[in-house]
């Protein structure tokens, strides 16, 4: 007979990340990290659940003492008719990145991906909440970071989108926050952007083997806060002229470590830190697979 080890018990998953495919996922990589850190038993893997085995698979999952799991493309919305509870970021934005195991079995829902946002771009010096937000894109992403936005007081918000109907869709979404959101052309941007104390690009334009995001920043005021939630490249072509032109920048690699600590403290209930440690792990990891 053989007993069980401590380093058993450190290899015993615990929570995990459902996709389909999953490989490219980077989320074991932070929360083993954060696992081993706080001193805490088991392990976080990628799970690769075809579309049609979702919920089969989800409930496969309550049967194993999962604390919980991330969910990302294409399960996000999916996921919100299988769990049991939402919380009211997942409400608002229509999708959740987080399921939480409670202990008489049941699932909630949450998204953590509009607090992610806020987190990162709050880790900087630059006032953003002091005109404008201009965000670039109507999809998933831009929905949380609407929302986080909005929750997080930001006095106006502008969407933009090459599909306009998008934009105005998800607009017509945030009317009750407390804060203005307008749809607005795409082709107003770049004068819009003389009110903008944050700009924003949440969608994949930028991203490596992705078509470019060609912007004209001429009217953006220099104290304004540029970000990305792209992080491959690090650093995009919207960041890089934007910082040699003097604004300050903040890479998506912060909001994918942010939204996994609130995560990570919706399973475990430790608030795991976003520190330098973190985030050269992943820096690493996005060199070696360039
Ligand atoms: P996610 O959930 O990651 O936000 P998504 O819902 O597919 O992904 O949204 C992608 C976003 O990128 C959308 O805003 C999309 O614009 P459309 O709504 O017009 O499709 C935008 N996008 C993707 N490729 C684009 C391109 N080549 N030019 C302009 N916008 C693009």
């Amino acid at each position: 007979m053989t007993s069980k080890t401590q380093d058993d018990d450190k290899e015993v998953p615990v929570a995990g990340v459902i996709g389909w495919p999953i490989g490219h996922s980077r989320s074991p990589l932070i929360h083993n990290f954060w696992l081993r850190k706080s001193g805490l038993k088991g392990s976080y893997v990628p799970i690769a659940i075809p579309p049609e085995a979702l919920e089969e698979e989800v409930n496969r999952l309550k049967q194993q003492g999962f604390s919980g799991f991330n969910v990302t493309i294409p399960h996000k919305e999916a996921i919100f008719a299988l769990v049991d509870e939402k919380d009211e970021a997942a409400t608002a934005i229509g999708a959740v990145n987080t399921v939480a195991l409670k202990s008489d079995g049941t699932l909630r829902g949450l998204n953590t991906d509009g607090l992610g946002f806020i987190e990162n771009i709050s880790s900087t010096k630059t006032n953003w909440k002091t005109g404008t937000a201009c965000v670039i894109g109507a999809g998933g992403a831009a929905r949380a970071i609407v929302y986080g936005l909005a929750k997080a007081g930001a006095p106006r918000i502008e969407v933009f989108n090459r599909t306009e109907e998008r934009a105005q869709n998800l607009v017509a979404d945030f009317q009750d926050l407390g804060t203005e959101v307008v749809a607005l052309p795409m082709k107003t941007l770049s004068e819009r952007m003389k009110d903008a104390s944050l700009l924003v690009n949440t969608t994949s334009l930028g991203m490596t083997g992705e078509p470019p995001l060609d912007l004209d920043l001429t009217a953006l005021s220099q104290d304004a806060l540029v970000t990305d939630i792209v992080y491959v490249p690090l650093e995009t072509a919207l960041l890089k002229s934007a910082r040699e032109r003097g604004n300050e920048v903040v890479d998506g690699l912060g909001m994918l470590i942010h939204q996994a600590r609130f995560a990570f403290k919706a399973w475990f209930d430790v608030m795991p830190e976003a520190s330098r440690e973190v985030r050269d792990l992943l820096v690493v990891d996005l060199e070696k697979s360039k």
